[in-house]
């Protein structure tokens, strides 16, 4: 039996999902077109995913029946705006049943308005690059406002450094410090959004908003400190920065990468695993230690903001597995609290096995889903992680601070 500490009086357990993943054909979707294109090169395309759009009621009803407290789950843009400036009613009210039915199992849901998708219109019209994206996702965010009655935890935009990765800079002279690299254009344009929105959500009253970024627990060779940070302002403390001010921030954590010496034209980067290194489903490092040190890091940056984890989990077919996984990283979460993080609340990826974008393969889900049937089958990391829920008992394991 593992030694558990009590969490702080109305601490968040749960578990996250995100609309492309789990709903279904999500066609109006620039990543449904990317997935559907002839020549695409991602693997497998999304398809019915979990059916959850229509199954969202058995998603929740099977989280609050483990005991867990809370529900994050995203609003998908490509149905609320199908159009640009085109608002579908019955969308909105689609997404106002979710909440409602959360608070019908008195599940704290935490809405994600962004969570990596994209309507079609908006790639075809230039991306972050339009001039008015900021204005654009301002209006979205105000659209969804409408439907947050009730609502006391909203996530902006889900891991903006990653999308920062994923769309390629211009020019070479937009790639700043780290050639090749993350464009601090697309970067800021971004933030400009998260800012739009947070102004509309602060109106509300209601709502502690803020966003939610990836850490990647970057970790230096010895010697090669300098580097790391370089390597690391563009890909994550610039989006810690641009928290500062709101009213909290998601942490979101499953690995660590470590800078040092590389043979290409920079110099230097992330260092492959070595050989025999344990991994995951997704070839990542296993490596629970991550949150907590996620967490020391964002409580840094920040200058000690509110967090909460709004991702942590692993992808694996050992469901003992996950349990170790997890328990290893709420440790060090234990640890990181009891030194003066401020942590609110912890949300697993995932509920459910879904669509890792591009494969179906990586399970990460704390619930399995029949991909014919889409029975739901619950593996006992669910109610191990209910159960911690329901005693509010956090897992400490001697050794975990770093
Ligand atoms: C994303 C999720 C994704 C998970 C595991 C995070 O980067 O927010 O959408 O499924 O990591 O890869």
């Amino acid at each position: 039996m593992t030694a558990t500490v009590p969490a702080p009086a109305g601490f968040l357990w749960g578990a996250a999902t995100a609309a492309h993943q789990t709903e279904g054909n999500n066609v109006n979707s620039s990543h449904w077109v990317n997935e559907y294109a002839p020549d695409s090169s991602i693997p497998e395309p999304s398809g019915d995913a979990c059916d959850s759009y229509h199954r969202y009621g058995e998603d929740i009803a099977l989280l609050a029946g483990a005991g867990l407290t809370s529900y994050r789950f995203s609003v998908e843009w490509a149905r609320v705006e199908p159009e640009k400036g085109v608002v579908s009613r019955a969308e909105l009210a689609h997404y106002r049943r979710i909440i409602e039915t959360c608070q019908e199992h008195g599940i704290e849901p935490v809405v994600t308005l962004h969570h990596f998708t994209f309507p079609r219109w908006w790639d075809a019209r230039g991306g972050w690059y339009a001039s008015d994206a900021a204005d654009r996702f301002g209006f979205y965010a105000e659209t969804v406002s409408t439907i947050l009655d009730g609502v006391s935890w909203v996530v902006t935009i889900n891991e903006p450094n990653m999308m920062v990765n994923q769309t390629p800079a211009r020019t070479d002279t937009e790639q700043g410090v780290n050639l090749p690299g993350p464009s601090p254009v697309v970067a800021q344009a971004i933030a400009g959004a998260h800012h739009a929105a947070m102004d509309v959500l602060r109106g509300l009253g209601h709502v502690r908003a803020g966003w939610s970024v990836a850490n990647q627990v970057f970790q230096a060779v010895p010697g090669w400190e300098a580097q790391r940070d370089a390597w690391q302002y563009w890909r994550e403390d610039y989006f810690l920065e641009q928290a500062r001010g709101d009213d909290f921030i998601g942490v979101q954590s499953y690995l660590r990468t470590i800078i040092g010496p590389t043979e290409d034209e920079l110099g230097y980067g992330p260092q492959p695993w070595p050989e025999g290194t344990r991994r995951t489903l997704t070839g990542w490092e296993y490596y629970p230690p991550a949150l907590g040190q996620a967490l020391r890091h964002t409580h840094q940056v920040t200058g000690g903001m509110p967090m909460l984890v709004t991702e942590n989990g692993i992808a694996t077919a050992d469901d003992a597995c996950r349990i170790d996984y997890t328990t290893g990283a709420l440790a060090g979460m234990a640890a990181a609290m009891a030194d003066g993080c401020d942590v609110r609340g912890y949300l697993h990826w995932s509920l459910l096995d879904n669509y890792e974008w591009g494969s179906y393969a990586p399970t990460f889900g704390l619930v399995a889903v029949d991909r014919q049937s889409f029975a739901r089958t619950p593996r006992p990391s669910l109610a191990w992680l209910g159960d911690l829920a329901r005693r509010n008992l956090i897992p400490v394991v001697a050794g975990s601070r770093p």
